[in-house]
């Protein structure tokens, strides 16, 4: 059977987990998804041993890939990143931005620090990773960019995550303009919205409950959701395929919601 992605090389922009412990996170199911499928890839995190992690596992599934550590947030090592893939494969296809991180706190107990990180890692980090990759985009005839937003930038949630919600709309628009902009140079740019899915990372945040406690918050996770579950990092990674794949040649600008529905 054709591979969807034969031949094509791939920067990964938070190819690792923040818990190591749990299952697959968003960025590891991408990267196992786009590597069975004959992608190449570049696996960057801010925690290199995360990223080599992620590399052992596609190197198992008979896949090719080296580890890099970038702080998404840091234009030097977006730039070295980018520069090092490169250097081992002269070109780039496909960058994806998974990097996302979250602060809780609603508008009055945000502080200016943690609004500022949060958009330096979820905006300013794909902002770099497009302005550094595009060139070489251009030279090359094309590529496909998939940003990972999230539902959380279209609506109101119970949950309080004010900047988390305002970096991800951004990245929406950001996402449009780059698709508007570079269309003519063949350049698609995406975005994937993932809803309420069961990732390694969501136990993070509820890290000071009791196993029992934690089953019942994944009990009401699972209500809120029209189909009565959670959606898997894989549902994610499925789509983010679709839109790194030729499949997908005319598709640009697009926000593709992974939710079950939740968002209608
Ligand atoms: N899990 C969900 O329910 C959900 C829902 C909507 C959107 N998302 C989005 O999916 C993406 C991945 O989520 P996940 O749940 O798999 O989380 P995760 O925390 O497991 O994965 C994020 C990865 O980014 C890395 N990272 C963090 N800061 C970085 C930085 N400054 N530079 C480089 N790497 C950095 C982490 O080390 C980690 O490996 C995020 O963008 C998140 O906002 C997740």
């Amino acid at each position: 059977m054709t591979q969807r992605l034969a031949g094509k090389t791939c920067l990964l922009m938070g190819g690792g987990t923040s818990f190591p412990e749990g299952g697959l996170s968003n960025g590891q199911a991408v990267a196992l998804t786009f590597a069975r499928e004959g992608a190449r890839i570049a696996v960057a995190d801010l925690r290199l041993d995360a990223a080599q992690d992620t590399v052992k596992q596609i190197l198992a599934v008979g896949g090719e890939a080296f580890a890099l550590r970038a702080d998404v947030s840091r234009h030097v090592d977006v730039r070295d990143a980018v520069q090092a893939t490169l250097d081992r494969w002269s070109r780039i296809d496909i960058l994806h931005n998974n990097v996302g991180i979250e602060a809780r706190g609603g508008i009055l107990d945000t502080t200016e620090e943690a609004w500022d990180r949060v958009h330096d890692i979820n905006l300013k980090g794909a902002f770099l990773a497009c302005k550094e990759v595009i060139p070489a985009m251009q030279s090359q005839g094309g590529g496909s960019i998939i940003n990972v937003s999230s539902t959380a930038s279209l609506k109101w949630g119970p949950a309080e995550f004010i900047s988390y919600n305002s970096s991800k709309a951004a990245l929406n628009h950001l996402t449009r303009v780059l698709a508007r902009q570079f269309a003519p140079m063949n350049i698609r740019c995406n975005a994937v919205l993932p809803g309420m899915i069961d990732t390694p990372h969501i136990r993070t945040l509820y890290k000071d409950k009791t196993p029992e406690e934690l089953a019942e918050i994944m009990v009401g996770r699972n209500a809120r959701c029209p189909m009565g579950r959670q959606g898997t990092s894989q549902e994610v990674a499925n789509a983010a395929l679709f839109l790194a794949s030729d499949e997908a040649s005319y598709v640009s600008g697009v926000l593709l919601t992974v939710d079950g529905a939740s968002s209608v």
